[in-house]
């Protein structure tokens, strides 16, 4: 089970590998697209350099940003080449018939591969056979057309432990808490979770309610008299 930062934002990045839980971080071009304009590679290499501070291959995918398959190809040998000292790199490649020759090809040069926008169990499965690394499924992604999101996870972490595939889950597009925890009970090896989420899985009104009646139970107690 581990967490991984759903962000792009060197701040919310460091926040969340200062406190220890993190331990990868994904992007995709929507998620770059808000942060400050400026030449992507750049920012890239900003991350690059901050997850350095913390370990020498932490997992960091970074996605393509075209539907052309010769494009996304070109795309993702050029990401791998700019960034393949980076040992933790992983390019991200969507679930597609032509996107799996582009699994298959990152692959065969050894780099890294995330499958990402994986909605249904089969897509799952055809990247895992393709060679992905990782699969991404998007959790309130295939809750917003009324799909059982949970039952897929639990699908695919069956199939993946029965079929011995080596890929590992992950899933994503996160919009609850409850999202997270159900997505962890249901098997996924990961869950990447906007940073906006990190404070409220650590609280709980029962938790104030208790830390303020320890402190002030023991401040009366130890009071001067
Ligand atoms: C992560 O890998 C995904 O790109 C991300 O979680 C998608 O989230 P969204 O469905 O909120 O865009």
């Amino acid at each position: 089970m581990k967490i991984f930062v759903d962000s792009a934002n060197l701040v919310e990045i460091e926040e969340a590998f200062k406190r220890g839980f993190a331990s990868g971080v994904t992007t995709n071009p929507s998620i770059l697209s808000k942060e400050e304009r400026t030449d992507f590679r750049q920012h890239i290499r900003g991350i690059i350099r901050l997850l350095g501070r913390y370990g020498a291959d932490i997992p960091l995918s970074v996605e393509v940003f075209t539907t052309e398959p010769h494009e996304m190809l070109r795309q993702a040998r050029e990401l791998a080449e700019e960034f393949g000292d980076y040992p933790g790199l992983n390019i991200k490649v969507p679930i597609g018939w032509d996107e799996l020759r582009v699994i298959r090809e990152l692959k065969q040069s050894g780099v890294r591969v995330n499958c990402t926008c994986c909605m249904a169990f089969n897509q799952a499965a055809m990247a895992a056979l393709a060679g992905a690394d990782y699969v991404s499924l998007f959790y309130g992604r295939i809750r917003d057309i009324g799909y059982d999101a949970r039952g897929v996870v639990e699908s695919v972490r069956r199939a993946f432990r029965e079929g011995g595939v080596a890929s590992q889950i992950i899933v994503g597009s996160i919009r609850h808490i409850h999202d997270i925890n159900e997505a962890m009970m249901a098997g996924a090896d990961i869950v990447t979770v906007p940073p906006k989420f990190f404070p409220q899985m650590v609280s709980h009104p029962k938790t104030a309610e208790a830390v303020e009646q320890f402190i002030n139970d023991f401040r009366n107690w130890n009071a001067p008299r």
